[in-house]
């Protein structure tokens, strides 16, 4: 991807050279870098200045131990010297209301939902880049939605807070390779959405299936990895099942 774009600043640079790591040195994190990144997350763009996120170190080893095994046997959790948890967060936006003797009644609005997640998205990739962007490497780590409700306890979430995503951050150990991605035309329509996007996706199978073959579970085109992966509702061994459990028990019950 690096070598086919023109770059033209260095925070373009180190957007175009994003990987995630899933090995670390044995370094911790200064203070004032991990400071940076939180800041920096904090910065993003957010709907109607809600601010609809938080974000929780996990500095205890052993609940840490227990969410690498929640998240999918992840050892990364353990050994990356920071590992954040993003949080969609409406307990804030309740408690506001009840400053102002004000009902919250929005929760029933299933736009709630993508208001937090994106929110998340959004706050995710600047932590992200502003990491790169200091020589750290990150991994985030969706597979805590394998156990959403798991997470809830050990992290003691209020009602209206739902963790969406894990960040692994560290020096890297080592360097993997760009993964490719989609030809621009795949993602990139103009006025309309493509009729056929058949011919893009074909030319990216081969790229695919190229640049992985050495990986874990690699060398498969791109159509047949997406396939396996969508084939069953809620993915391999029902692995992600109690996501709507989670988001009845946290509030957001009503509506849909
Ligand atoms: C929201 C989100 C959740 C992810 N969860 C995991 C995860 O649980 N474990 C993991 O190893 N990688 C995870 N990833 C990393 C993706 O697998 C990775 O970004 C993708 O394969 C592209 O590779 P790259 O980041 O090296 O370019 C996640 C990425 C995102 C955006």
């Amino acid at each position: 991807m690096k070598s086919k774009e023109k770059i033209t600043n260095v925070v373009v640079e180190t957007m175009l050279s994003h990987r995630s790591f899933r090995k670390y040195l044995d370094q911790p994190i200064s203070k004032d870098d991990l400071d940076t990144i939180i800041q920096s997350a904090q910065a993003a763009p957010s709907w109607v200045n809600g601010q609809h996120v938080t974000i929780i170190s996990i500095k205890d080893p052993e609940k840490r131990k227990k969410m690498a095994e929640l998240a999918g046997n992840q050892k990364y959790i353990i050994e990356a010297p920071v590992f954040l948890v993003f949080c969609a967060d409406f307990h804030r936006i309740q408690v506001a209301c009840e400053m102002e003797g004000i009902e919250f009644k929005a929760a029933v609005n299933p736009d709630l939902l993508l208001v937090g997640a994106v929110d998340v998205g959004i706050s995710l990739s600047s932590a992200i880049t502003a990491a790169e962007s200091l020589g750290l490497g990150t991994v985030p780590i969706g597979g805590i939605r394998r156990s959403p409700l798991e997470f809830i306890e050990l992290l003691k979430l209020p009602e209206y807070v739902i963790p969406v995503s894990g960040l692994c951050i560290g020096y890297p150990s080592e360097t993997p390779d760009i993964t490719p991605r989609l030809p621009k035309a795949a993602i990139l329509h103009e006025d309309q959405y493509k009729e056929n996007i058949q011919e893009e996706i074909k030319e990216f199978n081969e790229i695919h299936s190229d640049a992985t073959k050495g990986r874990t579970s690699g060398g498969s085109t791109w159509t047949k990895r997406m396939a396996n992966f969508y084939k069953d509702p809620y993915y391999v061994n029902d692995s992600y099942k109690d996501v709507g459990k989670m988001l009845k028990q946290q509030g957001f019950r009503k509506g849909y």
